[in-house]
């Protein structure tokens, strides 16, 4: 259990949620303290098991530490086949929301039940092909849903647009409380599309830390998914 607020969350309206994934690793610490100095609200941490996608990223660990070095709002993206199994060990690494893919789910509902148990929120994310309505049973329980804009396992990839419709078919299901993530190839070229099809939570990597200035292409990010939905120029 946590001691941060969960205003990243909650909340509606525009946010970034870098993705841990683009950062040079090396210098992780330093990377992270930039953004979160320019306001980013969320972290983004995809976690890769090598079985349910083809790569393997980081763990338990690395997020602990991290999390002695941050405030931010902790978004763990599980990309792994078994979610529930290591679920607890994210949330007592310090991680707030917890992700896991509904491809991988026999009992969606019970993975639901159990993440909220741990004291963490819960996501549920749908690959590019996975239609809407396998998330029909648990979509009032979730505090988010994350649709991926390209196939999970490695950053830097091309935005699927296919997915807007189905980006918009959820939005009109959710609650005010629950937010609507989209994660992959976000960059100065798709982020208005998604947000005016209704997401309001944006994972960048590529788009942000692989930049020469990450606080200022973030905010630039934010700047364009705004202006989309408000009209503004
Ligand atoms: C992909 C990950 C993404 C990735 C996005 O499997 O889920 O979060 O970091 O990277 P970009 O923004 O480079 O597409
Ligand atoms: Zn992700």
């Amino acid at each position: 259990m946590t001691t941060r607020p969960d205003f990243a969350l909650r909340n509606p309206g525009i946010r970034m949620a870098p993705s841990l994934l683009s950062v040079d690793f090396a210098n992780a610490e330093r990377g992270v303290a930039a953004i979160e100095k320019a306001g980013a609200p969320i972290l983004h941490l995809d976690v890769m098991d090598g079985h349910f996608v083809p790569n393997i990223s980081f763990g338990a660990p690395i997020i602990k530490s991290l999390r002695r070095r941050s405030k931010m709002y902790f978004d763990a993206h599980l990309m792994i086949e078994e979610p529930k199994k290591y679920a607890e060990s994210f949330v007592e690494a310090g991680c707030d929301l917890i992700t896991f893919h509904i491809e991988v789910a026999k009992d969606p509902a019970d993975i639901v039940d159990h993440i909220h148990s741990l004291g963490a929120s819960v996501g549920v994310s749908l690959n590019p092909t996975t239609p809407a309505s396998e998330i029909e049973a648990i979509i009032e329980k979730v505090d988010m849903v994350l649709i991926m804009s390209v196939w999970p396992g490695f950053g830097g990839q091309k935005f699927i647009a296919d997915v807007l419709p189905k980006v918009a078919e959820i939005k009109s299901r959710l609650a005010p409380h629950q937010r609507l993530q989209i994660d992959g190839g976000i960059d100065p070229t798709t982020i208005a599309g998604a947000a005016a099809a209704g997401a309001d939570t944006f994972v960048a990597g590529t788009a942000i830390f692989r930049q020469d200035d990450p606080p200022a292409a973030m905010k630039n990010l934010h700047d364009l998914a705004q202006a989309a939905v408000t009209g503004a120029s």
